[in-house]
């Protein structure tokens, strides 16, 4: 039996090794070409430190001098000591390049669908070549999709979940701009777009806790590939409520597809928010978080994940400043529309 394991840094990198089971995970990383920082090899010196986001492990020996009982209890780790029993994910908070030795990750995608799936975004989707069949990713990372007939790339967190052979990506479509002009103007099926990934640390961790995932826009992206990961498991324990805030109902995209995880994901909540004050809509109107739930919030410690413009990240950070909620882990990603 072996385990997938992604290794994510503070670069915002992540390398994918596959783990054999009772292998150590310091071996394992060895011997797929990432040469993760060590010393000892024997649990005392914690050069190997990282951190479990997610997945079930044990480890052999760790040395209280190494780590504290703090620590553990925060799933730090020793890699030259530790044994994955399920796929898993860790964090090392240094950059990926002290340790890459597995080559430039580029890849090759081919349109196989275009749509256009609101009045400002589009979905496209790529068919995976077979060296990219190959791709791992940790849902809600992103990948820079080279623009064809340019040299310019732009950031796109993936839209579905790992493991199949195409990708799926949320395009909003400025007035004008390299990608939003391309998609809207010249994409077409079986164009080739060369893209780099994964990319980024904003990614769905061990779900332990009520999550509260909060999209502004086209930031729903990240969630859509973390509810389909969540589907595709049946749920993930814990009672998940999804805000999604745009300016008009008609900014609303993949709705159905979202209210189809309410089937599929016990304990999911879709809140749609519409911020147009004259905008006809019969639900939640406002900002986001108008609709936050503190009290449910500092009952019991939930985790966080917003994805959006900075206004909207910087506005759930000083809401939950203000709310005082010490027990609620926050993870973030802003993206900016760089339409240039
Ligand atoms: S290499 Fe020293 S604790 Fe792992």
């Amino acid at each position: 039996m072996t385990y997938k394991v992604a290794f994510s840094f503070a670069d915002g990198k992540t390398l994918f090794c596959n783990v054999n089971n009772n292998e150590l995970l310091l071996d394992a990383a060895l011997r797929s070409g990432i040469t993760l920082p060590m010393d000892c090899r024997e649990g005392v010196c914690a050069t190997c430190q990282g951190q479990c986001e997610s997945g079930q492990y044990t480890q052999d020996y760790v040395d209280d001098e190494a780590l504290s009982a703090a620590d553990l209890a925060q799933r730090k780790m020793l890699s030259c000591q530790t044994r994955v029993k399920s796929d898993a994910a860790f964090y090392f908070d240094f950059d990926s390049s002290l340790c890459d030795n597995t080559g430039p990750k580029v890849f090759q995608g081919t349109v196989s669908h275009v749509e256009r799936v609101s009045e400002g975004t589009a979905i496209v989707r790529l068919a995976l070549d077979e060296a990219a069949g190959a791709l791992d990713y940790l849902p809600g990372q992103y990948a820079r999709l080279q623009i064809p007939g340019t040299g310019v790339s732009r950031s796109y967190s993936f839209a579905n979940a790992p493991g199949g052979h195409s990708l799926e990506f949320l395009i909003r479509l400025l007035p004008s701009g390299a990608m939003s002009d391309y998609v809207r103007d010249r994409c077409q099926v079986g164009d080739v777009i060369p893209f780099e990934a994964p990319l980024g640390t904003f990614y769905l961790r061990h779900v332990d806790r009520p999550l509260t995932l909060v999209a502004g826009g086209t930031g729903l992206s990240a969630f859509l590939g973390m509810l389909e990961q969540m589907a595709a498991q049946g749920g993930c324990g814990q009672p998940v409520h999804l805000y999604y805030g745009v300016r008009t109902p008609q900014d609303l995209c993949e709705v159905a597809r979202i209210e189809a995880f309410s089937g599929q994901i016990p304990g999911f909540q879709f809140i749609p928010v519409i911020s147009e004050r004259e905008a006809v809509w019969e639900g939640h109107r406002g900002y986001i978080v108008d609709h936050l739930d503190a009290r449910a919030l500092s009952e019991v410690p939930s985790d966080v994940y917003v994805c959006g413009p900075p206004p909207m990240v910087e506005s759930i950070k000083d809401w939950l400043q203000a709310q005082a909620l010490p027990a609620v882990r926050l993870y973030f990603e802003k993206f900016a529309d760089s339409g240039a």
